[in-house]
């Protein structure tokens, strides 16, 4: 491939599936691969230990310009997620992290400040990249942009699956509320709203397989790169 470091973007809602598709797609391409929510649940993370308010916005972007984090892809490490030199990945898929996550993510210079700290995702030979703004904002020019979609009530019972297997007890009629409560959060906001880029490929993943959904991506991988 001549040209720029290819780029493949998964968007769409929570539940939708981006993060299981991102990453065999990624195993599959033997591509980089960056998960954009990690970022936003980290920062969440750090202003919660550093005790800082949603409408600290000064000190919230100075905090994630300087997020000391790490996405180790080898060594005893590898798939860990790193804040301040230890191990988060449990932490940061807590709900109350997911939940300040998405209030900072509607702070347009928090935004901001994570920009080029995602772009340096960019290495040969690819990026698989899994968001919401992926596609819109931060590689608008990415030559496959695939938007991932399900229904709200198969995306609670494939986060409640997900929590009771990781033996956390949750009430679905919950989820749902929350899952609704974040999508309009996410779709609403005025800086990068969740919403598909004009040239992205929607899928509905709620009657399909990983496999099925992969596949399709593939295809359309092929075809362009
Ligand atoms: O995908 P996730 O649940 O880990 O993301 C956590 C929050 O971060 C989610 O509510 C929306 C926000 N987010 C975002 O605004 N832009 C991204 N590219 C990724 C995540």
């Amino acid at each position: 491939m001549n040209g720029p470091i290819g780029v493949v973007t998964i968007d769409g809602p929570g539940g939708a599936g981006k993060g299981t598709i991102a990453r065999v797609l990624a195993e599959r391409l033997g591509w980089h691969l960056l998960d954009s929510g990690a970022i936003y649940r980290l920062l969440a993370l750090a202003s919660l230990r550093a005790d800082m308010g949603p409408g600290e916005v000064d000190r919230l972007a100075a905090l994630a310009e300087a997020l000391d984090i790490r996405f180790p892809t080898a060594g005893p490490e590898a798939g860990e997620v790193i804040l301040d030199g230890a191990v988060v990945s449990d932490l940061i898929r807590q709900e109350a992290c997911g939940e300040r996550a998405s209030v900072l993510a509607a702070v347009p210079v928090v935004r901001q400040a994570l920009l080029d700290r995602q772009r340096a995702f960019r290495q040969p030979p690819g990026l698989v990249a899994d968001g919401r703004d992926m596609g819109t904002v931060v590689f608008p020019d990415a030559p496959v942009k695939i938007f991932l979609t399900a229904s709200a009530g198969e995306r609670a019972r494939r986060r409640h699956k997900q929590l009771m297997e990781q033996g956390v007890a949750a009430n679905l009629a919950d989820l749902l509320q929350e899952l609704r409560a974040r999508d309009q959060r996410d779709t609403q906001r005025s800086v990068a709203p969740l919403k598909p880029a004009e040239d992205a490929v929607t899928i509905d993943t709620t009657d399909l397989s990983v496999e099925a959904v992969v596949n399709a991506v593939m295809e359309r991988v092929e075809a362009r790169l």
